[in-house]
């Protein structure tokens, strides 16, 4: 396959401008067999016939030249294919593009009202935005009735939307344009899932089968969508919201044109952004986040669970419709049963028929609500109606749901929201004549004979001990996995490959039998609980966002706590700042979106958790960058694992007290602030590319926060104070506004401190910022060298606790950041 297209690109070139014009097909003109049309100026993309995967389905599509594995972003035919490209022909006829079969009936159209368009002039033109043009083509070639097209394929996207395409809501006709997945990765045929503009809120929304909505992005305010906040952290894609007399819509255009980049609605479900590396297509951002939030994702009577390998299972009593749907990802057809109902060959056996009870289940939507008392009214109510498959009765009351199940979640217990669902099967289904019905004739044995009861004690207490055992393979809540020690051991090659240590453990890191890279932490002293330490796992595990680290998963055997998280390929933030060896210089722009993206990610745990999480630890090793750069804070919920023991997490932390607040020492109540503090010190090393407590060559402490403070505040060269290997390229209002929220952010009373809430919006530029005023502990620094202490390394903790004491009062008459708003 790689093979015929790097011949198509780099071969049929010359050939083609023999028989056609490289991007132009006109009236007299065909396209069929190997032939390719390559787009106009810069041959970004490739038009033609091709197969997906193995199959011998043949679709006109569109795809990039500059990418070997063929990645397509535009079907004609979605529904239509052919069988045979040699013979079949696309072609402009009566105004429009079509597509003949072999037998020369048209089989697909631009479909395009040809009455008021001189027919024999019309070309169809690939462009080299990806967009397939209709135009008028008399007059001088490429030049003619810029911008007037009778036709674009931008206006029919598929599952692809490109840059500078739309999807739009036409107010003319009240039609809302679709993107819609592929039916499966061999088919390019509609899909049940689709992204929609909804103009009233201008927001877009997914519906599953065109119907069911689970998804929005919520309302754009001009910057981003409100519910997809990881959004503000993209330096790679513009959106912007277009609203005319016509039509509404969205379009988006590349920061770097030169980076390849698509939107698509994927089989998954999910919408996805993703760019290409030149190895591989690499994620950037994906909604919905769990897989299983995709409504109905398993099809009918299937069920989607977070943590089960694959997400989408029968239901007990039924098996998947389609074995070679299911391995190609395709879920949508769902289970069917393995037996009928015998309500469904024989009506007035329908009493027959039994019900299973599935726990731990999330139920589907519209069930039919039902006034009765009890559980066996509910049943019954249910077993009465031959179309009645399932029921479920607790507190609230009895639900019926009627035909199939769409939806079912498997859960797992204590999420709060799972419930136990009775599942409608024919009685002689072989779920029940399994091993729970053995139990009742055993119990029956337990009667007559002392030594079986024995026996059964015996294997009951095997069975508790398995069960116990078991519970460790299982997973916690949402997104997590439990992993056994012995498989981290084996995918961290026996912990051979440390990435890094820290206050909390060592790091190593490992790849998983599906050869998803990732990061193991040793904890070391944790002396809690089983249970508490499973609980504050969870927590960890539920807080997820774009400039966060993933939990993935844990390892809790006996004294052995381990957590598993995505592996960060470039490494920490020190790595590149602090080592010249480092092959890529992190230019000033890059620096800049890392300052915002750290602020966005301490934010959100601040801010936008359920419980505000203090980090307690921010400096550059725990910053850690993905292939984009983009900042993830790590370790966070750490410190509340080890304990609020504050002086334990002083201990732990010893060796990094640079970036640590004066509260920490004076013994005050730590507050979200500290860490504004901390990202205070860490944003003058992002500026200067050093240590802050490193000493000067000749010895004398030269402590680079004083300094910066006082360029800053004096009105200084603040290029001056740029990392000598930048060579002072960085935009000035930048870096003073850098250098201004970090004064603000280090002053040691901390009710002066920005939230760093306000650092976010200072940084996108939202909010203005003043001068800020010395910070006290700076001016006593400079004055008397007895403070060193407080700022280096190496000192142990404890003994400068009176030291910082004395000033935290005197700093509070200064004035705080401005925030006045400047749109
Ligand atoms: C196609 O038609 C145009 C004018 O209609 C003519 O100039 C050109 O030579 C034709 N090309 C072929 C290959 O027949
Ligand atoms: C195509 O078929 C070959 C051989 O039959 C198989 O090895 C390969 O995995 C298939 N590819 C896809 C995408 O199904
Ligand atoms: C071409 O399409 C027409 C109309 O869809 C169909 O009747 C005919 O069988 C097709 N021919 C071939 C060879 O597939
Ligand atoms: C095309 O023309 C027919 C009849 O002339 C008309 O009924 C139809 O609405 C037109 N379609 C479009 C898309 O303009
Ligand atoms: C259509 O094109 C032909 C040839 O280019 C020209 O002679 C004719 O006048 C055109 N007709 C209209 C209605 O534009
Ligand atoms: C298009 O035509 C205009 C004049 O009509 C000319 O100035 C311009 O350079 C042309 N552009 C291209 C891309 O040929
Ligand atoms: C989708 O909806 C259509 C009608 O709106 C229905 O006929 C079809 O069965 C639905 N598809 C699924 C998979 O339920
Ligand atoms: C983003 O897109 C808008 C609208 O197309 C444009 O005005 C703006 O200049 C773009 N911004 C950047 C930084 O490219
Ligand atoms: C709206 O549509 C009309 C008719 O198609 C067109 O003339 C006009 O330029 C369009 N307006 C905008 C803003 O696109
Ligand atoms: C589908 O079901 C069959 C039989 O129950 C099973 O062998 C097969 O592995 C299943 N396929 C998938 C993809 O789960
Ligand atoms: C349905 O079952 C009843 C009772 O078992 C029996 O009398 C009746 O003949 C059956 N009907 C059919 C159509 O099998
Ligand atoms: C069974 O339930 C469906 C849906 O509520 C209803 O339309 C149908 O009439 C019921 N059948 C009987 C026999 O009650």
């Amino acid at each position: 396959m790689i093979h015929h297209l790097i011949f198509l690109c780099f071969c049929i070139t010359p050939f083609l401008s023999l028989a056609l014009a490289v991007d132009t097909i006109s009236g007299n003109e065909t396209l069929s067999g190997d032939r390719t049309l390559l787009s106009s100026g810069g041959g970004n993309f490739v038009l033609g016939f091709f197969h997906p995967g193995n199959s011998s389905r043949y679709y006109i599509g569109i795809w990039y030249r500059r990418v070997p594995t063929q990645t397509i972003v535009w079907v004609a035919n979605r529904e239509a294919p052919i069988s045979d490209s040699n013979s079949a022909q696309l072609t402009v006829l009566n105004g429009n593009l079509v597509l003949l079969n072999e037998s020369r009936s048209v089989i697909w159209s631009t479909g395009l009202n040809s009455t008021n368009s001189n027919n024999s002039n019309v070309v169809a033109v690939l462009l080299d935005d990806g967009n397939l043009v209709l135009r008028d083509g008399s007059g001088s070639g490429s030049n003619s009735s810029v911008g007037e097209y009778l036709w674009e394929s931008f206006d029919h996207p598929d599952r692809t939307w490109l840059p500078g395409g739309k999807i739009a809501y036409d107010k003319r006709t009240q039609r809302r344009q679709l993107l819609t997945s592929w039916k499966n990765s061999e088919d390019p045929a509609p899909g049940l899932f689709s992204l929609e503009l909804d103009p009233n809120g201008r927001q877009y929304i997914i519906r599953w089968n065109r119907t069911e909505q689970y998804w929005t992005s919520g309302s754009w305010n001009d910057h981003i969508f409100s519910l997809v906040p990881e959004m503000r952290l993209n330096y790679i894609y513009n959106f912007s919201y277009v609203d005319n007399v016509n039509e509404s819509y969205f379009t988006y255009s590349l920061y770097n044109p030169s980076t390849i980049s698509r939107f698509i609605m994927d089989v998954s479900g999910q919408v996805k952004m993703l760019s290409w590396d030149n190895r591989d297509w690499t994620l950037f951002w994906s909604q919905p986040r769990q897989q299983c939030e995709v409504y109905a994702y398993c099809g009918a009577f299937g069920t989607c669970g977070q943590t089960s390998m694959p997400f989408c299972n029968c239901l007990p009593g039924f098996r998947n419709k389609s074995d070679s749907d299911w391995s190609l990802g395709d879920f949508s057809g769902g289970c069917v049963r393995e037996l009928d109902l015998q309500c469904e060959s024989n009506r007035t056996n329908g009493r027959r028929d039994k019900f299973f009870a599935r726990p731990n289940m999330g139920l589907p939507e519209h069930p039919q609500p039902l006034m009765v008392g009890s559980a066996s009214e509910c049943e019954s109510a249910c077993l009465d109606n031959c179309s009645c498959s399932a029921y479920a009765y607790d507190g609230n009351g009895c639900s019926l749901w009627n035909g199939e199940l769409l939806n079912l979640q498997q859960l797992t217990e204590g999420v709060g929201n799972e419930r136990t669902i009775n599942i409608r099967l024919s009685a002689s289904s072989s779920v029940f004549s399994g091993s729970k019905n053995n139990k009742g004739i055993i119990i029956g044995a337990i009667v007559g004979s002392i030594a079986v009861f024995l026996a059964i004690l015996a294997i009951v207490m095997a069975i508790i001990w398995r069960r116990r055992r078991k519970t460790v393979s299982k997973s916690v809540e949402g997104s997590l996995v439990a992993f056994g020690y012995k498989d981290l051991q084996s995918a961290t090659k026996n912990f051979s490959d440390k990435l890094g240590g820290g206050g909390f453990g060592s790091v190593f890191k490992g790849i998983l039998p599906d050869s998803t890279v990732i990061a193991v932490k040793k904890l070391e002293s944790i002396n809690q609980g089983e249970k508490q330490f499973r609980t504050e796992v969870s927590t960890i595990g539920t807080i997820q966002h774009v400039n966060l680290v993933r939990l993935r998963g844990f390892c809790s055997e006996g004294s052995k706590k381990l957590l598993v998280y995505d592996h960060m390929e470039n490494g920490s933030l020190d790595s590149h700042l602090f080592k010249a060896k480092e092959p890529k210089v992190l230019e000033w722009q890059k620096r800049y979106q890392i300052a915002l993206g750290i602020a966005r990610g301490l934010q959100y745990l601040h801010e936008k958790c359920r419980d505000c999480i203090i980090h307690c630890d921010i400096k550059p090793e725990n910053i850690l960058l993905d292939s984009e750069f983009c900042p993830k804070v790590a370790d966070f919920g750490l410190a509340k694992l080890v304990g609020r023991d504050f002086s334990r997490v002083l201990t732990t932390m010893r060796g990094t007290r640079g970036y640590l607040a004066p509260e920490w020492i004076s013994g005050v109540a730590i507050t979200a602030k500290a860490d504004v503090y901390s990202y205070g010190m860490v944003l003058f090393e992002l500026v200067s590319g050093r240590r802050n407590s490193e000493n000067s060559e000749d010895g004398k402490v030269k402590f680079f926060p004083s300094w910066a403070a006082s360029v800053t505040i004096d009105g200084g060269d603040v290029l001056e104070l740029l990392d000598p290997i930048l060579d002072r390229s960085a935009d000035v209002e930048e870096v003073l506004k850098i250098c201004k929220v970090a004064c603000w952010c280090i002053q040691d009373d901390e009710n002066i401190r920005p939230s760093i809430g306000q650092v976010v919006q200072i940084l996108e530029g939202l909010m203005d910022v003043n001068l800020p005023p010395v910070p006290r502990s700076l001016q006593v620094f400079v004055e008397s060298q007895e403070h060193i202490v407080f700022f280096t390394e190496s000192s142990s903790s404890g003994q400068s606790s009176s030291q910082t004491k004395s000033n935290t009062s005197s700093a509070s008459s200064h004035s705080k950041p401005s925030t006045q708003s400047t749109n």
